[in-house]
């Protein structure tokens, strides 16, 4: 039988129905999501298994699978991939990186990984900046694979467009807009770029904008976050 063992929670939804913990499975290293709801909890592990099978065979550039399954001590659904040992989530290392050149170059990372999974026809809906994780060599991955999305027949235009606006609208200053877009359209057909439309794209940044705004409202939180 396969053993997990819980060393460290990392996060938790608000209601923690939903909690990654840093742990092992078989000795491996692993970060382990639990689904702690009885009903919805297997609902959203189905859901996570089904999703993960697609995305891994898409491509994406998300952590190996190590096990999924019943985890019998906690009495709930688990969703295990290897750990990321020596990455940062790209908000903590964004936020605390002193040098702005620096910061330009890991927002043009940041870029070419959507570009990159974008032409697989892959979508990370939740696109705050922790959902992203940096490695060695500035390697990225993406992580909270609950709603990524695989789009076989490829993702439209104004999909693609809305995305990549809702991880601009967590960046602090045009130059950082320009830079994500500059690096994120090097990387995808010459067609996306030809048919770029600026206006829509600034609004959808503003409809995002307005979205993070009204959801930091509702959880009381008043300081100005950057990166988020
Ligand atoms: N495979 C992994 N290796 C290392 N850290 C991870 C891994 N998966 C998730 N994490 C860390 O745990 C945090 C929470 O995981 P995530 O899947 O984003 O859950 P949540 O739905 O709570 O946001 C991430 O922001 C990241 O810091
Ligand atoms: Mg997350």
């Amino acid at each position: 039988m396969t053993s997990v063992v819980l060393k460290q929670e990392l996060h938790a939804n608000t209601r923690r129905t939903r909690l990654t913990y840093r742990g092992t499975v078989d000795g491996r290293p692993a970060a382990i999501k639990c689904y702690r709801r009885p009903l919805f909890g297997l609902f959203h592990w189905l859901r996570a298994q089904y999703r993960g099978r697609r995305l891994r065979a898409a491509g994406a550039a998300v952590p190996g699978l190590v096990y999924s399954g019943w985890f019998a001590a906690e009495r709930c659904f688990c969703f295990a991939t290897a750990f990321l040992e020596n990455y940062r989530s790209l908000r903590a290392v964004l936020t605390e990186e002193p040098s702005r050149t620096r910061q330009l170059a890991l927002v043009a990372v940041l870029g070419r990984s959507l570009a990159d999974a974008h032409n697989k026809g892959i979508l990370q809906p939740d696109c705050n900046l922790t959902n992203f994780m940096l490695g060695d060599n500035d390697v990225l991955a993406f992580v909270d694979e609950d709603d990524i999305r695989v789009y076989r027949a490829g993702l439209s235009p104004a999909r693609a467009r809305l995305n990549l606006a809702n991880v601009a609208a967590r960046l602090p200053d045009e130059e950082m807009v320009a830079t994500l877009l500059a690096a994120y359209l090097g990387a995808r057909p010459a067609g996306v770029g030809a048919g770029w439309d600026p206006v829509r794209f600034r609004a959808a940044i503003a409809h995002w904008e307005r979205r993070l705004a009204h959801k930091r409202a509702q959880r009381n939180i008043t300081e100005q976050r950057r990166f988020d």
